[in-house]
């Protein structure tokens, strides 16, 4: 099991054991992580999965294809360390990724 800890703007965190396999934002949505409400399923077609990965994490988790990079234009407050949350697959390398739920989405 991979585990995952998300934090949200007020800084309350929760560990959760997530799926190898599943993306970040399936992991959010099963356990019931507030502010991700990946409205398009996990399309890439949304951005309500708008996540921060930890800066400790960021080279790890990589950088957005080109189409991840077109739809997190609509997300509210991008900064260099925003991903859609959809779009990280979980596996073993990421077990301790750290993210951060924005105040508010899209
Ligand atoms: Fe819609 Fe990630 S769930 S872009």
């Amino acid at each position: 099991m991979t585990k995952i800890t998300f934090i949200d703007h007020e800084g309350a965190s929760r560990t959760i054991d997530a799926q190898d396999g599943a993306t970040v934002m399936e992991t959010a949505v099963r356990n019931g992580v507030p502010g991700i409400e990946a409205e398009c399923g996990g399309a890439c077609a949304c951005a309500t999965c708008h996540v921060y990965v930890d800066e400790a994490w960021k080279a790890k988790v990589g950088e957005p294809a080109s189409m991840e990079e077109d739809m997190l234009d609509f997300a509210y407050d991008v900064r260099p360390t925003s991903r859609l949350s959809c779009q990280i697959k979980v596996k073993p390398e990421l077990d301790g990724l750290v993210v951060h739920t924005p105040e508010r989405q899209a």
